[in-house]
């Protein structure tokens, strides 16, 4: 059988074995959601956020789109971390690529994708930035690694430009802005443990939108 023919079997045996160790839990989970962070991540279906953390229903608040691009007039992301921030109030935000991102690695490759585009110049454009360390790597897997990593950088960054976050962060010190990477290959997310507070200070220098115009 394939999955399309499983998933109401396979919805069915979730909702016994949920309610096997927490009869209440469906009646918990309408009240509402109170997550503890915002995971931006890519729509590839090898990174599946919920299973490699081990989360459950309510604990992620989740925005995932083609190679982790937080573009700052795509309305759908910018909406997201809207939300998240000013409303549910989470406290942290990650940006997570990954090793063998399609998505990344279309952007190295000199070909017309259509209306993906726009969409991989984000990527086109992180290249750019950083094109020296780039080039000075010989080896196409190693460049390919350390580009899906600067991206998850450039798109941390990003988040980190918007008024919401900054502002957020000057009021009750949160969120915290990560970034993080999911190996592929070999099943480990690794954090890229950069300094939250340094970007924030360095991005305010030009950036800075916390005050409000009178
Ligand atoms: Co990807």
């Amino acid at each position: 059988m394939s999955l399309y023919d499983r998933v109401f079997i396979n919805n069915q045996a979730w909702i016994a074995e949920k309610k096997a160790t927490d009869k209440e839990f469906f009646q918990k989970l309408s009240q509402g959601q109170n997550p503890e962070f915002l995971y931006i991540g890519c729509s590839d279906s090898r990174v599946t956020v919920e299973e490699l953390t081990g989360a459950g229903p309510g604990d992620i608040f989740v925005h995932r789109n083609i190679a982790n691009v937080v573009s700052n007039n795509d309305l759908n992301v910018m909406s997201v971390i809207e939300y998240a921030v000013a409303h549910l109030q989470v406290e942290h935000i990650v940006v997570c690529g990954h090793y063998y991102c399609g998505g990344v690695k279309a952007a190295m490759q000199s070909s017309d994708l259509g209306i993906l585009n726009p969409w991989l110049r984000n990527i086109r454009d992180v290249y750019r930035l950083h094109q020296e360390e780039l080039d000075a790597i010989d080896d196409e897997d190693a460049r390919y690694k350390r580009l899906v990593e600067l991206n998850v950088e450039e798109q941390a960054i990003n988040v980190i430009k918007t008024a919401v976050v900054q502002k957020a962060y000057l009021e009750r010190g949160t969120p915290i802005v990560h970034g993080w990477v999911f190996d592929v290959h070999t099943g480990n997310l690794i954090d890229l443990e950069f300094n939250f507070e340094e970007k924030l200070r360095k991005i305010q220098a030009i950036y800075n939108l916390t005050r409000v115009v009178q």
